[in-house]
């Protein structure tokens, strides 16, 4: 029996959208855990409802039916304990990248010093230091993204969700992305559930996947990447892997 700790489980989760036609299901019957401090990344094709099972995970969509839990609390609705950052662009456009990332924890009406120094370590981590008065379009899509996960990490949460955070960039700056995010994970040590389409980010930064099948989403197969980090994309396991899920996967066209 596996004896880690499990930060976050899903149990048989479906969400159903209904119209004057009846009901379009995005996600059925979704049941996985991640575990404390591991990087689970969940891999579907396109508008396969990857970013509904993130939303109905982080509370802005309430489930159809099914049960979520963080820890051993069951989840209705958002909860403090869970960050996000979007698929789409979520800075505030007019505020500076200082006042974006201090935003979560002027909210929970943290004293400003305090918040300022939350705000300028994460700044810092991401590598935006000398950019902490600079408005986002200002900025690359990298940074911008930066700006993103710096303030999801100013809000302290147990679990981090990131949805497609790097698909809209290009190849170059989301290989840098990827090893950035790793070296996040390793030195603050949280829990992170991450959507992607593309199945070489996925095995990249995965301890585990979760393969999703076309809409509506269900669970196809979870694989353990056991690959030592950082992994190389040309190594023969990790070809050979890419292959293997490759085969599993369904294309939408
Ligand atoms: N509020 C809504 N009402 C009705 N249908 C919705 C709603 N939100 C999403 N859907 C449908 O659910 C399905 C899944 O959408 P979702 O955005 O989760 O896909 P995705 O896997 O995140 O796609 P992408 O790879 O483009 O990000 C789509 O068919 C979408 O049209
Ligand atoms: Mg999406």
């Amino acid at each position: 029996m596996d004896e880690r700790a499990v930060k976050l489980t899903l149990k048989n989760v479906s969400k159903t959208f209904y119209d004057r036609n009846g009901g379009i299901p995005a996600i059925q019957n979704v049941s996985f855990t991640v575990y404390d401090n591991e990087f689970l990344v969940i891999l579907g094709p396109g508008l396969c409802g990857k970013t509904v099972l993130l939303n109905t995970v982080a509370g802005l969509e309430q489930p159809t039916s099914g049960q979520i839990f963080l820890d051993s609390r069951e989840l209705h609705g958002t909860d403090p304990g869970i960050g996000m950052v979007f698929q789409k662009k979520a800075l505030f456009p007019w505020k500076t990248v200082m006042q974006n990332v201090e935003f979560g924890p002027k909210m929970r009406g943290i004293p400003k010093d305090e918040r300022r120094k939350t705000a300028q370590k994460f700044i810092d981590l991401v590598g935006l230091q000398n950019f902490e008065n600079s408005f986002p379009h200002e900025l690359s899509g990298g940074m911008k993204q930066r700006v993103g996960i710096a303030r999801a990490y100013a809000n302290d949460p147990e679990l981090l969700i990131l949805d497609e955070p790097f698909g809209a960039l290009d190849a170059q700056t989301r290989y840098s992305m990827q090893e950035e995010i790793i070296r996040i994970w390793k030195s603050e040590k949280k829990t992170i559930l991450f959507v992607t389409n593309n199945i070489e980010e996925a095995l990249y930064l995965g301890d585990r996947i979760v393969l999703l099948s076309r809409q509506p989403a269900t669970v196809k197969e979870t694989y353990v990447i056991d690959l030592p980090r950082p992994r190389d994309m040309l190594s023969p396991e990790f070809l050979k892997l890419r292959e293997k899920i490759s085969a599993n996967m369904d294309i939408t066209v």
